[in-house]
């Protein structure tokens, strides 16, 4: 959409575009809240809207959702789950290297629809066993293959057999042999494995289960016929999975500035690292530190650039427009701003320092433009409603807290008081630091040191799936770019205007003078 010349009209003097906007407001700093858009004259229905957006050169997501590198947020079922809903996973660093490279690689190689590791079992077992372990386990299933000690399959335990009648027989008497269970290569997966063992199950009537195979015979997977009528159906749905040139899953990994003994940035183990993960097939590598604008990262940034001309780079964080200069000018391709407003967050409290989000996202993204690249809207994002303000200024939004609940994040599920909980915790948080992250504080990793957190640990109720709370938040930013007349992320940075909101405006804003039931609880 061309920009046009506001019309000198009453909406207009008050409802302003961005660059009308925050200028106006060079004194304060704003966030979220202190703002709400206009709406729009629109023909656009929310569920037409399109929410693809490109974070760099061949860097492409169907929704503009990404979730954060953090210890209790993404590893590979979290960054699995957000490509598979069409946004991207940063896996975190606090962990080895050797680990993170396996992280990326179980991201790399997920097959959606077949379980990689299945439940076996061994033809010595009694069917009494077998029924301890469902019960134990609480498996809703009773087919189970049958392998031996190398993993070779040597036949399928079906559920007809699966009973107390027959508990005391071995699972070698009862098992439908080798020779007369249907299996697949798993050469034959194809670029589509999910189109594949749907046309399996419709060529063979009753079979429920399709077992995968290596050269060796060996099980290698297996697929449910009800996993695959269900990903069939999402298939249809708007956003689709986000994924390379190669029908693999995007994914990105964040890196620190790693320095070495005597201080100084340790290049070849960088280096080393990245090209270790860029060989796994990682897509985007982030940057991740508190402070961007530093040499630190701008030489960490440099370094890859030079060694990676192609790959995707993310820096931060910064919070002004000289500090995504610098960083776009070190070759970032995107950046990430953000300096404390995320939920866990204590910088400005510890340390003095840090933006207001929205002013923080204003200024960086003036530079961003002319220096043509993107602007990652990192921390702060509680509600979908947030997205879309940020999205007026970014290309996408970074979460952790809203994430943090879900299944797929890291972690043991905690009850307390009858409600379920999971551990979230900032990245600079104590707990966090002594198992690796401090390097992104700048401090040193040395555990017995004293060093200044920046975050706190906490708790956040436990959530949906991530399907269920991504569909919740693109649900909102389709509403909001319905009310503004935006079939595109490019028109709802065109279409937003802003306006300041009062403290009883924001009391007004969410639901007041009622007392709020939920249907059904
Ligand atoms: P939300 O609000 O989504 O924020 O929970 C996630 C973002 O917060 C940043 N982060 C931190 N910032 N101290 C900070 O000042 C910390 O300990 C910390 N840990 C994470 C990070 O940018 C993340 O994406």
């Amino acid at each position: 959409m061309a920009a046009t010349k506001e019309p000198d009209n009453l909406d207009s003097k008050f409802y302003k575009p961005a660059d009308a906007f925050f200028p106006a407001y060079t004194h304060i700093g704003l966030t979220y809240d202190d703002v709400t858009l206009a709406t729009r004259y629109s023909e656009v229905l929310p569920r037409d809207t399109q929410l693809n957006t490109t974070l760099a050169e061949g860097l492409q997501l169907n929704i503009p959702v990404i979730s954060a590198d953090m210890d209790t947020v993404t590893e590979s079922r979290m960054a699995i789950a957000m490509a598979l809903s069409g946004g991207l996973g940063f896996i975190h660093y606090n962990m080895p290297e050797r680990e993170q490279l396996s992280e990326v690689s179980r991201v790399k190689n997920n097959v959606h629809g077949l379980i990689q590791e299945p439940i076996k079992v061994a033809p010595e077992q009694l069917i009494g066993e077998v029924l301890d372990l469902i019960a134990k386990k609480r498996f809703a299933f009773s087919t189970f293959p049958v392998v031996d000690s190398q993993g070779k399959l040597l036949g399928l335990l079906s559920g007809h057999v699966v009973k107390p009648r027959y508990a005391k027989r071995k699972v070698a008497e009862a098992l439908t042999p080798r020779g007369q269970i249907h299996t697949l290569h798993k050469k034959e997966l194809g670029r589509d494995p999910i189109a594949r063992a749907d046309k399996f199950f419709t060529d063979h009537p009753g079979i429920h289960k399709l077992l995968v195979v290596d050269d060796q015979d060996r099980l290698h997977g297996l697929f449910t016929m009800s996993d695959i009528e269900r990903i069939t159906q999402e298939r249809n749905a708007q956003f689709k999975p986000a994924r390379d040139a190669h029908f693999r899953l995007l994914c990105g990994a964040a890196v620190s500035a790693t320095r070495n003994a005597f201080g100084e940035l340790d290049r070849e183990r960088i280096l080393t690292h990245v090209g270790a993960l860029v060989e796994r097939g990682l897509d985007v590598v982030a940057v991740s530190t508190a402070h961007g604008h530093s040499r630190g990262v701008g030489d960490t940034v440099r370094m890859l650039r030079d060694a990676f001309p192609k790959l995707p780079i993310v820096a931060g964080n910064v919070t002004s427009a000289a500090g995504v200069e610098y960083l776009a000018d070190c070759g970032a391709s995107a950046i990430k701003v953000g300096q404390g407003p995320g939920s866990i967050c204590t910088t400005r409290i510890v340390a003095g320092v840090g933006i207001p989000q929205l002013t923080a996202l204003y200024v960086s993204s003036r530079a961003a433009q002319k220096k043509r690249v993107a602007i990652l809207a990192d921390g702060g994002i509680t509600k979908s409603g947030d997205i879309v303000k940020a999205l007026a200024l970014s290309q996408a939004v970074i979460c952790g807290g809203i994430l943090a609940g879900c299944p797929e994040a890291p972690g043991e599920v905690m009850e307390i008081g009858g409600k379920l909980y999971k551990k979230y915790r900032g990245m600079g948080s104590l707990a966090a630091m002594k198992e690796g992250s401090a390097a992104r504080y700048g401090h040193a990793p040395d555990p017995a040191r004293k060093v200044a957190p920046e975050g706190v640990e906490a708790l956040k109720e436990v959530s949906g799936s991530v399907d269920q709370v991504l569909g919740q938040l693109i649900g909102g930013i389709q509403s909001g770019m319905g009310y503004l007349g935006a079939a595109n992320l490019a028109q709802l940075r065109e279409q937003a205007r802003f306006i300041r909101v009062s403290p009883a405006g924001q009391r007004e804003a969410a639901p007041h003078d009622v007392v709020e039931f939920k249907t059904g609880s």
